[in-house]
């Protein structure tokens, strides 16, 4: 039988810290709501585009896995700030890693595109159809994000993770999951100002409204990160206690209290990284994952349980049974170009650039989009 591997992992992380207190300075909010109601207290802002964060996040997961571009047979992208939708991104960086035997493909399943995506690779592998793939989590949000909305805009971050799949004979990667989407409660995460809908009816691109319920949110988010958990250790046929780290999403350090809580566990077990990177929507799992590799938490052998959620409002929880190596074969020497400006500096310019274009307001919440049913 053959499984998928997961052999190579890195991340990229723009430098360019925004902090709780630079928010207030925009924004009628303060450190202390933050940190009580969400446990966060920074993110990262990009100075580059998408595309090459998950490029030297590539390159960095290629080197661990020892594996080069050319014989990666698919590319799976997974997004939902795409620098540009046609031509899609995964071909981009194709071209950027030298990957030129690869399909390439994105996946916007918003915060779970990288899951998705892991399990796009493994199905791919498991049918023989791919031996080698990479999977990329990226996110450039602070592009959209309507930073005027205190209910969203300290909430997310930009970042990039990426991770090599191989074919093996051993019993490792996947080894459980459950995908599901919520979908009767789409409309409590809506990015007004992205898409067809919005096309030429007097909207400047990237100007954003976010339609957010939060507290629906949260609600979906714990009951279904705490089932897909429990339903993907009955699958495998372990406990809680088997597994060796929980890596969830993470949007609210009091949804992965509660989450961890049904799934039976305690915080000792979970890596966190929400106080310093918020919530990078698609990066956050796989940029998790990293860190608690590289923090030595992901042991040979051991099992990693990884639940998670998104807008549409999707679900994912994954068990994955890790293979005996647990520090990269090579390291790449990739890096993103130094960056000039504050993280305050950029958003303030996001925040100036779409000030003139205030009156696309009622456009933006006119435009019309098509519910089925
Ligand atoms: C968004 C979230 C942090 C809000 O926390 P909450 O405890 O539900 O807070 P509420 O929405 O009830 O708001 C409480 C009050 O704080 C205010 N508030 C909201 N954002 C604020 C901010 N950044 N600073 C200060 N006050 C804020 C609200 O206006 C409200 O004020 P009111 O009581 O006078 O009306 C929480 O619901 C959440 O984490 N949701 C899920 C996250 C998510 O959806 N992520 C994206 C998908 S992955």
């Amino acid at each position: 039988m053959t499984f998928a591997a997961l052999t190579g992992w890195g991340k990229c992380l723009p430098p360019a810290i925004l902090s709780n207190e630079d928010l207030s300075t925009f924004l009628d909010t303060n450190d202390e709501w933050i940190v009580q109601r969400t446990g966060m207290k920074e993110r990262r802002v990009s100075h580059v585009p998408g595309l090459m964060l998950s490029t030297v996040a590539a390159k960095r997961a290629l080197a661990c896995a020892g594996v080069k571009a050319e014989e990666l047979d698919l590319i799976l992208y997974g997004s939902c700030s795409f620098d540009e939708h046609v031509p899609n991104t995964a071909s981009g960086l194709q071209v950027a890693i030298g990957a030129k035997n690869a399909a390439a493909m994105d996946v916007n399943t918003a915060c779970t595109s990288f899951l998705y995506g892991m399990s796009t690779a493994t199905a791919f592998i498991k049918s023989g159809a791919a031996k080698k793939v990479l999977v990329i989590g990226v996110e450039h949000i602070s592009k959209f994000m309507d930073w005027q909305n205190r209910n969203v805009s300290v909430l997310f971050g930009d970042g990039a993770a990426a991770a090599v799949f191989e074919a093996s004979d051993q019993e490792e990667g996947v080894i459980a999951e459950r995908l599901h989407c919520f979908a009767d409660a789409r409309q409590s995460l809506r990015v007004r100002g992205k898409g067809a809908s919005y096309a030429n009816v007097g909207i400047l691109y990237g100007d954003t409204r976010w339609d957010f319920d939060g507290q629906e949110i949260f609600k979906k988010a714990v009951t279904g990160m705490g089932e897909g958990s429990v339903e993907v250790l009955k699958k495998a046929g372990v406990t809680i206690d088997d597994v060796g780290v929980i890596v969830p999403h993470q949007a609210n350090l009091r949804i992965i209290e509660a989450v961890v809580k049904r799934a039976g566990a305690t915080m000792d077990k979970v890596h966190l990284t929400v106080a310093k990177y918020g919530n990078m929507s698609a990066a956050t799992a796989p940029v998790a994952l990293v860190e608690a590799l590289e923090e030595g938490k992901v042991k040979p052998g051991s099992l990693v349980l990884i639940p998670a959620f998104g807008a549409g409002l999707t679900m994912s929880a994954h068990l994955i049974r890790w293979g005996g190596r647990t520090t990269p074969k090579e390291v790449s020497d990739a890096e993103l170009p130094p960056c000039e400006r504050s993280a305050l500096d950029m958003v303030r310019e996001l925040m100036a650039l779409k000030e003139p274009h205030a009156r696309s307001e009622a456009a933006l919440m006119g435009a019309r989009f098509v519910e089925a049913g």
